[in-house]
């Protein structure tokens, strides 16, 4: 025991002697903490990693001289106590999780956990307890759940009771059931992650306390039914991903208050109305990726997107949509993807003003119905490579420059159509297509969001 501790022990053994109060045991071995609180430690830690883990031995002093990987402790009065605990594979030395592991009550004994995160940790089917929650209320300002397959069942509705959380990450996992409505209640959230996990039935309309968060991302689930108008309500919001659901109906026009919204990813949904009606209001906007829900209708073009100046990426593929490509698309001069494609454009495409774009390094038109010619110069395709695609046009063709460039284009020659030479046809012809093959190949690995 170092002097500094010794003193430490022995003022606050006075201490209480002075005021008479009935004194917890203290571990008096390197940095001080109650033996209560170490014993939790041990055998919280021990239901995760499995009973031949011997804490008291391996790590005697575990917020001091032999601490343990994933643990960290802080001072409160002269007592040490665990604030945060990780669990699960983060590190090569961290300690990994059992296959079958116990949640052992002791873990929500650590009354002074700020934070609380599952890693790679639940392989084999478990549901989380139920109870004992609220014993952590008090302190818990983050709580993660990342990558645990074995995470089944519903996610507890006794989370949220957890009124202090900043952040609930609830990322890969195997939960199911409903949105727990308890989590309205956790309003001081600045980030809500639900995403990646098997959960259904509607989000509910109560968004209207959460005027902090910042980040909300309910992704890759099985949420159904209409967005609720209270979502307009989170003026703070910075990301929404609500992408690979099956959300349906139209989108609120509430969702256009939200003025510092950068991020809004609604891919692979079923919503049929509003997405250019109330997004295109949201000026702050960088990434807008709405593909994959079926428009059915024309009114790209009546859209001003100038005043969209920030978008640098804009995903509106597959989504029926008819018209032509709007000109006010080559204002925006952030942009570095624009991908169009699977939807019924016609018209030709404004090739030289796309060109102008300064950015952009991904550009995706095929399967349309786009006529004429294409007018792209030969530097232009060098720089984009397999990030520009505009085969599946039965009507487009492409001004011809050299060979090379026909390769990356994988469209007829514009010449061919006008001679009609059938020697060219043949061996050019050919050619073409199985280079257009390999292209579409690679290209559909590469950087379609
Ligand atoms: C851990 O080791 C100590 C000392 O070797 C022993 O007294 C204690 O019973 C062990 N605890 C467990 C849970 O195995
Ligand atoms: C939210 O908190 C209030 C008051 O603290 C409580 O009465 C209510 O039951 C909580 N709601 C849910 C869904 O847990
Ligand atoms: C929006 O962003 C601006 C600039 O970053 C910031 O000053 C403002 O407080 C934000 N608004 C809200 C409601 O968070
Ligand atoms: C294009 O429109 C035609 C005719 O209305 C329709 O049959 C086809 O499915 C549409 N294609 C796409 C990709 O939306
Ligand atoms: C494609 O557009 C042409 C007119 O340019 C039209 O005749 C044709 O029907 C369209 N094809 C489809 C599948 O919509």
């Amino acid at each position: 025991m170092s002097w500094i501790h010794s003193v430490l022990f022995l003022s606050l053994t006075l201490r209480w002697c002075l005021t008479g109060e009935s004194s917890p045991e203290v571990t008096d071995d390197g940095a001080p903490m109650e033996k209560t609180e170490q014993e939790a430690l041990y055998s919280a830690i021990q239901g995760f990693v499995g009973d031949s883990w011997n804490g008291s031995d391996l790590y005697p002093d575990p917020c001091g001289w032999t601490p343990i990987q994933g643990v960290s402790c802080d001072l409160y009065g002269d007592l040490w106590y665990v604030t945060d605990l990780t669990l699960g594979l983060v590190h090569e030395n961290s300690l990994s999780c059992a296959t079958s592991l116990k949640i052992k009550p002791q873990l929500f004994k650590l009354k002074h956990l700020k934070s609380l995160t599952f890693f790679n940790c639940f392989t084999s089917p478990i549901t989380i307890p139920k109870e004992d929650w609220i014993n952590l209320a008090s302190n818990l300002e983050s709580l993660e759940f990342r990558s645990n397959p074995g995470l089944i069942g519903e996610l507890p509705e006794t989370i949220g009771s957890l009124t202090k959380l900043k952040s609930l990450v609830v990322l890969e996992n195997g939960f199911n059931g409903k949105f727990p409505t308890s989590l309205c209640n956790l309003t001081r959230l600045k980030r809500l992650v639900l995403a990646g996990n098997s959960f259904t039935g509607t989000i509910p309309d109560c968004f209207n306390g959460f005027k902090d968060l910042l980040i909300l991302d309910m992704s890759r689930n099985s949420f159904s039914g209409t967005l609720p108008s209270s979502i307009g309500e989170m003026v703070s919001l910075l990301k929404l991903d609500l992408s690979n659901n099956h959300l349906e109906g139209k989108l609120p026009q509430e969702i256009g208050f939200l003025k510092n919204l950068t991020l809004l990813d609604l891919r692979n949904n079923r919503i049929s109305g509003g997405l250019f009606e109330n997004v295109v209001k949201i000026r702050s906007l960088t990434d807008l990726v709405l593909s994959g829900n079926p428009m059915g209708s024309d009114d790209m073009m009546g859209i001003e997107w100038e005043n969209m100046g920030n978008l640098v990426i804009l995903d509106l593929s597959k989504m029926g949509l008819r018209g032509e490509i709007p000109l006010g698309l080559t204002s925006l001069k952030r942009l570095r993807f624009l991908g169009l494609n699977d939807n019924n454009l016609t018209g030709t495409v404004p090739s030289k003003e796309l060109e102008t774009l300064p950015c952009l390094g991904a550009l995706y038109i095929n399967g349309n119905n786009l006529s004429g010619e294409l007018e792209f110069s030969r530097k232009f395709y060098e720089k984009m490579g397999t990030r520009f695609k505009a085969s599946k046009n039965p009507n487009l063709c492409q001004h011809v420059v050299s060979e090379a460039q026909q390769y990356v284009v994988g469209l007829r020659s514009c010449m061919m159509e006008k001679t009609g030479g059938s020697m060219m046809e043949k061996t050019g012809g050919s050619l073409v297509i199985k280079q257009t093959w390999s292209n579409l190949k690679k290209g559909s690995m590469m950087e379609q969001p």
